[in-house]
């Protein structure tokens, strides 16, 4: 099967076409703190644009309940303004059908962007009837949000139906990075895992000890290793529902050529975060305390293992990065990754926001766009808004 992409999107002057991206970002006193996801979308836009296509665009931000001021798209539109330095119309209620009088007018003269398409209850049910609606704003369907496409919602999956649909070409990028690394990888590969979000990332790390050489973890998700494996990790954050998977990990890694590593030593304080942080072994965490980040001698073992691999994947935070303190275990990591001569990918929204400083990004591979999206692609090497847009090569 053949991904189709905007590459076999001939003739398309004068056409509509339906771009769906993932514009979900974190907005800090209504603005935009990192413009990372729609800079990521702007050679799509571009390609259209320069090829007298009319563009509407779709995205979801938050998980709003209905309508809600709070997740609306207007810092993104005026963002999208300025970056496109083209006028973008926000549309409101654009699941009327009165709206799609107004779209067709003002498409004319403006990038037209939908207001957060999740205010439609439709879209995360993938509503036949609203897909339809959708579709019949346009001519064409392109999709550029891998970030979303482990969602089965209208936008993504529903309007295929209805629309001949491409890849955009941030979803072509992503495919091909992240299939790179996973179907051929240059070897010793590396896989880091941190965070929470334990129960999503177990099911990579099962699937994956198929081939990688080593899994390195940190963050809450070792917690739960540390639990499973029966030393006390205190009052640090463990998901004991996934206490017993994480045994069953262990039993299959005995059963594979890939190492699962642990941190050796952590950095504790209290609940509070009062008391001064303090290196213990993995062994001797006190009762009342908890695990905030990894300890020197695992950042010097991680950094190790970095140096030597040929295939990086990292997903997940070392630590609590937000407190300064616990920074150091991400840090290091971010900072030899940017010095490794691997092939290298780092994914995952709080991954991202940790990477403050522009020039170790720049040193990245392939920084993915996709947080939930990046790992359930390397679990199942798909994601449902990939599988409709694959064709067995007619019709494109
Ligand atoms: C993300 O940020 O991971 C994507 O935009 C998906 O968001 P969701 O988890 O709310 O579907």
């Amino acid at each position: 099967m053949k991904l189709r992409t905007l590459k076999d999107l001939k003739n398309i002057s004068g056409k509509t076409v339906f771009l769906t991206a993932d514009f979900n970002i974190s907005l800090e006193n209504g603005h935009i703190g990192n413009d990372t996801r729609i800079v990521e979308t702007l050679p799509t836009i571009n390609y259209l644009k320069k090829r007298g296509a009319t563009i509407i665009i779709a995205s979801h931000l938050g998980r709003p309940r209905g309508y809600d001021a709070a997740f609306s798209l207007k810092p993104v539109a005026h963002k999208l303004r300025e970056l496109t330095k083209t006028d973008v119309k926000l549309i409101d209620n654009f699941w009327e059908k009165k709206a799609l009088d107004v779209i067709s007018r003002e498409k004319q003269k403006n990038i037209i962007l939908l207001e957060n398409i999740r205010f439609f209850e439709g879209e995360e049910k993938n509503d036949r009837n609203f897909s339809k609606h959708l579709a019949s704003m346009a001519d064409f369907f392109v999709n550029d949000a891998f970030g979303t496409s482990h969602r089965v919602h209208s936008s993504i999956v529903g309007i295929t139906e209805f629309l001949p649909s491409y890849a955009g070409l941030l979803m072509e990028m992503e495919i091909h990075m992240l299939s790179k690394a996973i179907s051929s990888p240059k070897r010793p590969l590396l896989l880091i895992i941190g965070g929470a979000k334990t129960p999503e990332k177990i099911s990579v790390i099962e699937r994956l000890l198929n081939i990688a050489d080593t899994v390195a973890l940190g963050g809450a998700i070792a917690n739960t290793f540390l639990a499973a494996w029966g030393f006390g990790t205190g009052r640090s954050l463990v998901d004991y529902e996934m206490v017993e998977m994480a045994r069953v990990v262990f039993w299959k890694t005995t059963r594979k050529h890939c190492a699962l590593l642990l941190p050796t030593d952590v950095v504790i304080s209290d609940m509070e975060r009062k008391a001064k942080p303090k290196v213990v072994p993995y062994t001797h965490v006190p009762h009342n305390v908890a695990i905030y980040d990894i300890g020197p001698k695992t950042q010097s073992h991680y950094r190790e293992l970095i140096k030597e691999a040929g295939t990086i994947i990292w997903n997940g935070p070392m630590g609590l990065y937000e407190d300064p303190r616990f920074r150091k275990g991400t840090d290091t990591l971010l900072e030899s990754l940017a010095s490794s001569s691997a092939f290298t990918i780092i994914g995952g929204g709080d991954t991202l926001t940790s990477i403050s400083k522009a020039k170790y990004l720049e040193k990245i591979g392939h920084v993915s766009s996709g947080g939930s999206a990046m790992l359930a692609y390397l679990e199942k090497g798909t994601l449902p808004g990939i599988e409709v847009l694959l064709s067995n090569g007619e019709n494109t």
